[in-house]
């Protein structure tokens, strides 16, 4: 039995902390793909790249080379050999421009094939599954995932989670940036389950995820 779980939603809204509990609790291996665009981001930066420039973004993309390495059950995205530190990938900076790079279709296309081969590599490592979080897993990535969840709090709620984690980021900003761009945007996955987790603790929104996918029964 294997089984793929789609956590989608916006900036701070607990899916990162929630992946990771459902990942323990099930033995998953476990994506972060807002990591993947920041290390992107991050990389592109590096080379000097510009959002507004989509000409020189495939000659950019073609010189980096992307792999797998696992930290606990995490699958990160290193980048010609390379795992950016976290203080790297949030950065104010990449806080700022990676719904930008997010937006160009040939950034989404280009890490399409990467983001469905990490279900082959959470086999290959013998997981009993992969919970993959971002936000357009459950409408593009995975629309075949055996669970789709889509979370959702309050701008207030997630504005404090993300002060309280001393970061600069423009949730709201990335948010619209996010929802109204043509390629993938966030949207709630037709027949996902939708959890406001403001009320909620985070161990409340794991239990509550965890219960709903026991009582299936697949797992
Ligand atoms: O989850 P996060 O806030 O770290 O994600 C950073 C950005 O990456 C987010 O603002 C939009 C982009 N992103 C995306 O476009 N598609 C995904 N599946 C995940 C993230």
């Amino acid at each position: 039995m294997f089984i793929v779980i789609a956590l989608d939603g916006g900036a701070a809204v607990g899916k990162s902390s929630t992946a990771r509990g459902l990942a323990e609790r099930f033995g998953l291996m476990h994506v972060d793909t807002g990591a993947h665009y920041r290390t992107l981001c991050y990389a592109l930066h590096q080379a000097e790249a510009d959002p507004q420039q989509v000409g020189a973004l495939a000659k950019q993309l073609a010189e980096l080379q992307l792999d797998t390495r696992l930290d606990g059950r995490s699958a990160k995205l290193s980048i010609n050999g390379t795992v950016p530190a976290d203080a790297e990938i949030r950065s104010t900076k990449v806080n700022e421009d990676v719904s930008k790079f997010a937006a160009l279709p040939a950034l989404r296309d280009y890490l399409f094939e990467y983001q469905r081969g990490q279900a082959e590599i959470a086999r290959e490592y013998g997981y009993s599954g992969l919970i993959m979080e971002g936000r357009d897993i459950g409408s593009v990535i995975f629309p075949d995932a055996d669970y789709r969840f889509f979370l959702h709090a309050d701008e207030a709620t997630c504005a404090a989670r993300r002060a309280k984690e001393g970061q600069t980021d423009a949730i709201a900003t990335r948010d619209e940036m996010d929802r109204s761009r043509k390629t993938a945007p966030l949207i709630c996955p037709k027949g996902a389950t939708q959890i406001d987790t403001a009320p909620l603790t985070l161990n409340e929104v794991i239990e509550k995820i965890g219960n709903l996918i026991t009582a299936d029964k697949q797992i």
